[in-house]
């Protein structure tokens, strides 16, 4: 499948992997659509960073876990842009919190954010895609597969693990006309790890097969292939530099 004039929307890519994302279709001519919740400075930079280099970006704010912005996102994009033919849902957050801590609102937040603004989204991109051929790439982690979820991150993993199920789900629901498919990432250097000492970087580091973290660019890549893979549909790679072989 050729990406060059395709409308692809990628969901939270005003830094980090979406930002990644969305320059790597852009730079394959596809006309992108950068979004995200309040980051507007970066949403905008990041599209006149595209534009810079000859691309095609434009940058909507939404919060895509509330179903009234995606229906608002939609129409702005089907407006100026025509329909989507590629959704990458890639907004989502990670927050820790022990079991005995977290609240219903933190659960809410949880799978709100990288749950319900998946389903969303696809709910609205098949709408878009009617009759036409289309893509869909969901954004997973490796914390979604069988005890992968630290207890911090229970309500995280839960949601990720749901997102693998309906990742599947789906696929089989829309096949042959719309493919379904997923990145499960394992640890990208995004802003969070500024956040982290180099002691805990190095705890993570020995977990990890390879001894290295992936580059968003890395990650990107296989986004790309995903949305050009025509023959595979209900997928979820694992691109984890091997932490879920486990180690020793
Ligand atoms: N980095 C990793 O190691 C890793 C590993 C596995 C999976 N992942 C997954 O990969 C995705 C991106 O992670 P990242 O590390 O690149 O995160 P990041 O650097 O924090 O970027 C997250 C992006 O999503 C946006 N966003 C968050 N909630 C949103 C919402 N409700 N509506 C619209 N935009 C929203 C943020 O913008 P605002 O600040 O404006 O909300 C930002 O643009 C997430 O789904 C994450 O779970 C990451």
């Amino acid at each position: 499948m050729t990406l060059a004039g395709q409308v692809a929307l990628v969901t939270g890519s005003s830094r980090g992997i979406g930002r990644a994302v969305a320059s790597a279709f852009a730079a394959k001519g596809s006309s992108v659509v950068v979004n995200s919740r309040s980051d507007r400075s970066g949403g905008e930079a990041l599209v006149e960073e595209i534009i810079g280099r000859g691309g095609r970006a434009v940058y909507h704010q939404a919060d895509v876990s509330v179903a009234a912005d995606v229906e608002t996102l939609f129409d702005k994009i089907e407006n100026d842009l025509g329909p989507v033919d590629v959704l990458v849902n890639n907004a989502g957050r990670t927050e820790s919190m022990a079991f005995a801590d977290a609240t219903p609102e933190h659960w809410e937040n949880m799978l709100g954010t990288n749950l319900m603004s998946t389903v969303l989204c696809s709910k609205r991109a098949e709408v878009s895609m009617h009759g036409r051929a289309g893509t869909i790439i969901n954004t997973s982690s490796v914390r979604g597969f069988d005890a992968n979820g630290r207890e911090a991150i229970l309500a995280y993993s839960a949601a990720k693990a749901a997102v693998n199920n309906f990742t599947r789900t789906l696929a089989k629901q829309l096949s042959p006309r719309i493919r379904v498919n997923a990145v499960a990432p394992g640890f990208v250097a995004t802003s969070y790890m500024d956040r982290v000492s180099e002691e805990q970087k190095q705890q993570w580091l020995d977990l990890i097969p390879l001894q290295r973290f992936i580059t968003p660019d890395e990650i990107a890549s296989v986004y790309i292939f995903l949305a050009e893979a025509a023959f595979l549909t209900g997928t979820i790679v694992n691109a984890d530099a091997g932490f879920t072989l486990g180690r020793g």
